[in-house]
């Protein structure tokens, strides 16, 4: 009989299972939303990035059930055979007025905007300047471009300083950060990289997925939360968080969103969105616009919580955004903070190595606009009974 070529899978399974590092999917059976149920349980939910509340906005669902009567479900092929539909021109083009750059390119995820971006833009003469903390598809697109990957510590321009101040003048480089650290909810150095890009003639790259719709007016995010317009050469947004679709973009100038329309692997190798998913982003981004208090309420609602889990006594480590952590040590303690909160019928998922550091495993709890401030107590509530019980605070 054939041996199992694959054997070696369940071995390493096994091995997370005795680390206590095995995560079976939640299950969501309701709507992503604030208050909602997963495997088969009432929660207030603080896994999501939906971080608006837009999943379910009663004026993007319109949209989208009118995009699907209007155009169908699909859009047929990639964007450089016959997908690109009016309606993928009309949302790069909002997008790029948004962001205060010359074009945008929709890509199908962040993920891809990332991945796709550095890829095609750098080889093996080139060198990256990256963050550490500096998320998968930027690591990913990092290593598919073959160039030379530098890694500063987290936020230190002086040590990236260092690291050009010895790299030849004539090489190309790509200084890269995430706008907001997605485990940590803290900001990257912005204005100092800048500066830095300004120097030694760096491109200066900033993944803003955690950031659109979050920091800065409208939601324009970390680039216009620190005023560094003009200073930022690539700038990455997700539509599949606080826009509450799915979806990723590049904004910059006309010649390199021309660039990647041609050389981005995504952008050329796989199908573009439904018209719905642009539908719906075109409806976000008319909410950004126009109704600007429901980021205040996402504001609001972020300082009431975060005081609340320090004042518990909680770790929350350098947050400066609505991710807060609550930092646990082992990943054992991680998910069994987050096991026990799922049983009270609080929703924080755990987070541990590889993931973040070993010994700094937590729970990442992320508050929407939409969450009510009894939903916010109760989860205070139960994050105070859980953690007396397993001697974190
Ligand atoms: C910092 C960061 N960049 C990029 C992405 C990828 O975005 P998407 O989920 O749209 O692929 C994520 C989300 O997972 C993220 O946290």
């Amino acid at each position: 009989m054939r041996q199992d070529p694959l054997a070696y899978l369940s071995t390493e399974l096994d091995t997370l299972r005795q680390q206590g590092l095995y995560r079976s999917l939640r299950v969501l059976e309701d709507r992503q939303q604030a208050a909602t149920h997963f495997d088969g349980r009432s929660v207030v939910n603080l896994s999501s990035n939906n971080y608006l509340g837009l999943t379910t906005h009663p004026k993007l669902i319109e949209k989208a059930i009118k995009a699907i009567t209007d155009f169908g479900v699909g859009s047929g092929s990639v964007r450089t055979i016959a997908g690109t539909m009016s309606i993928h021109m009309e949302l790069e083009r909002r997008l790029a007025s948004f962001k205060k750059t010359e074009a945008v390119v929709v890509f199908q995820s962040g993920f891809a905007a990332n991945a796709g971006t550095v890829a095609a833009i750098l080889n093996k003469d080139d060198v990256i300047i990256s963050d550490e903390l500096n998320h998968a598809s930027i690591i990913d697109g990092c290593r598919l471009s073959k160039a030379a990957i530098k890694i500063f510590p987290h936020k230190d321009a002086d040590a990236a300083r260092r690291i050009l101040k010895d790299l030849p003048a004539a090489q190309r480089k790509l200084l890269i950060t995430d706008g907001v650290f997605s485990m940590d909810g803290d900001l990257g150095a912005l204005p100092a990289l800048s500066s830095l890009a300004e120097e030694y003639g760096c491109i200066m790259m900033v993944d803003d997925a955690h950031a659109s719709g979050v920091f800065g007016k409208h939601g324009r995010g970390t680039i216009d939360h620190f005023d560094v317009h003009g200073r930022v050469d690539i700038q990455v947004g997700t539509l599949s968080k606080a826009i509450g679709a799915l979806g990723g973009y590049v904004a910059g100038s006309r010649a390199l969103i021309e660039f990647l329309y041609h050389r981005a692997r995504p952008f050329l190798f796989s199908t573009s969105h439904p018209p719905s998913v642009a539908a719906t982003c075109l409806a976000a981004l008319d909410i950004l616009e126009q109704e600007p208090a429901i980021i205040d309420r996402l504001w609001e609602n972020t300082r009431f919580f975060k005081a609340g889990l320090q004042s518990l006594g909680f770790n929350t480590g350098l947050s400066e955004s609505p991710i807060t952590p609550v930092i646990a040590g082992e990943s054992i303690r991680a998910m069994k903070l987050s096991d026990r909160l799922f049983e009270e019928g609080v929703f924080a998922q755990g987070i541990a190595f590889p993931t973040v550091a070993r010994d700094k495993a937590r729970v990442r709890t992320i508050v929407t606009a939409t969450h009510t401030r009894d939903e916010l107590q109760f989860a205070l509530d139960k994050f105070q009974k859980v953690g007396q019980e397993l001697g974190l605070i």
